[in-house]
């Protein structure tokens, strides 16, 4: 497993739109907003420079919801680019690391995602991510 960069920083937010224009302000530009059915948010990426802050907002997940009904708008996840999701997931398995997904599932941006649970990694929740247009073997869609 090599961790390749820093895809985004994710901050969670109930109003994309108003989010988006807070960081025009700092002359940031966010993307159009992605339905990410599987997740059920909504996303849009802030480009800067070669990484990205990701805009969430619940559409219906509801873990999402309640970590904005109990702390507000705020960062939420680190997400970091692998080489190979799947061997990353069984390794960091193997080391003990406690995974939230098992297996990769579909995520935003055209990309294949699994979460780490934030107690085994500094009180982080880190998602991982990998470029996959197609789906691994056991991957299950499933809705958080
Ligand atoms: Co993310």
């Amino acid at each position: 497993m090599k961790v390749l960069r820093l895809a985004h920083v994710a901050v969670a937010v109930s109003d994309l739109e108003a989010a988006g224009a807070a960081f025009a302000a700092l002359g940031l530009q966010a993307q159009a907003p992605e339905l990410v059915a599987a997740q059920r948010t909504r996303a849009a990426l802030v480009p800067i420079g070669a990484g990205n802050v990701e805009l969430i907002a619940p559409a219906g997940n509801e873990g999402l919801q309640r970590f904005l009904d109990r702390r507000g708008a705020g960062l939420h996840h680190l997400c970091l680019e692998v080489d190979d999701l799947v061997a990353a997931l069984a390794e960091l398995k193997g080391k003990g690391l406690r995974l939230i997904d098992e297996a990769p599932r579909p995520g935003a941006h055209g990309y294949q995602v699994a979460f780490l649970h934030p107690a085994s990694c500094g009180g982080v929740l880190i998602e991982l991510c990998e470029a996959a247009p197609a789906s691994p073997a056991g991957a299950a869609p499933s809705a958080k």
